[in-house]
């Protein structure tokens, strides 16, 4: 059975002590919820020391949204993998779109950035997605394959149960404007067999990949209820702790796994 994932990406927003009243709120929201999904929370740097005393001794876990590829030195502003374990950070979100288009990441930077992540016993959620122009063009599966090749070729079956895949396509990230359940499970299941193909079937079975792009509480159930749909993303819809409550509620793998 494939590891069911529900994310939070806050992005640029909550500082501590918005961070601390969410925690408290989303604990409350979620007592007694059965839902088997692992919940992953990615603060901003300047939250993540307060999120994790608030987490210490539940589930939830803590996500970072970025590191740098090198352990330290001149690079002012950058945070290192040592940094975020230093913090109990379980996870971090490597290449998201905001991160390929604001700051001219690049598939090779994403690639050094995903081994550091790795090798420094981190787990990564690994974002991939087309831009509208990519999907109107009919390059989408190009797309999604080059970001999907580049980080994982030099890559291990051990490193891959460290990994996630989050398919956020640009069009739906922030609109309003979510996928179709028919459109995520086609880019899911196209993913599944890049990673057969680059490993061997039991390692693409077992990937966990999530969704992401204008999730919210009333269409994650049908999204999450495709077969190769296996948790999600959740960025404006997870800065409320009742709409992401909601969200993880909703999930229907009790019935499926
Ligand atoms: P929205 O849920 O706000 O569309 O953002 C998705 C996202 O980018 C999560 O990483």
């Amino acid at each position: 059975m494939r590891k069911k994932i529900i994310a939070a990406n806050w992005k640029m927003n909550k500082d501590i002590n918005e961070t601390s009243e969410f925690i408290s709120a989303f604990q409350k929201e979620m007592q007694g919820s059965d839902c088997p999904a692992e919940v992953v929370i990615c603060p901003p740097f300047t939250a993540l020391h307060v999120a994790a005393k608030n987490l210490q001794g539940s589930d939830f876990k803590l996500g970072a949204q970025n590191l740098h590829f090198e352990d330290n030195g001149a690079f002012t502003g950058e945070i290192s993998a040592r940094m975020l374990k230093s913090l109990e950070v379980v996870y971090v979100i490597v290449g998201h779109s905001e991160r390929r288009q604001f700051f001219a990441e690049t598939d090779e930077i994403v690639a050094k950035k995903v081994k550091k992540a790795l090798i420094s016993d981190l787990k990564v959620i690994l974002c991939v997605g087309e831009s509208l122009s990519e999907r109107d063009g009919g390059v989408t599966e190009k797309v999604l394959e080059r970001q999907v090749k580049a980080p994982l070729g030099g890559l291990t079956a051990q490193d891959m149960a460290n990994l996630v895949i989050a398919y956020e396509p640009i069009w739906a990230i922030g609109t309003g404007r979510n996928a179709t359940p028919q459109q995520a499970e086609e880019a899911h299941a196209f993913i599944r067999s890049v990673v057969a193909e680059m490993f061997d079937r039991d390692v693409a079975a077992s990937l966990t990949i999530q969704y992401g792009g204008s999730v919210k509480p009333d269409n994650a159930a049908q999204l999450l209820s495709q077969p190769d749909v296996d948790g999600a993303l959740v960025g404006g819809a997870s800065l409320k702790a009742d709409s992401f409550a909601k969200i993880v509620r909703s999930c229907p793998f009790g019935k499926t796994a």
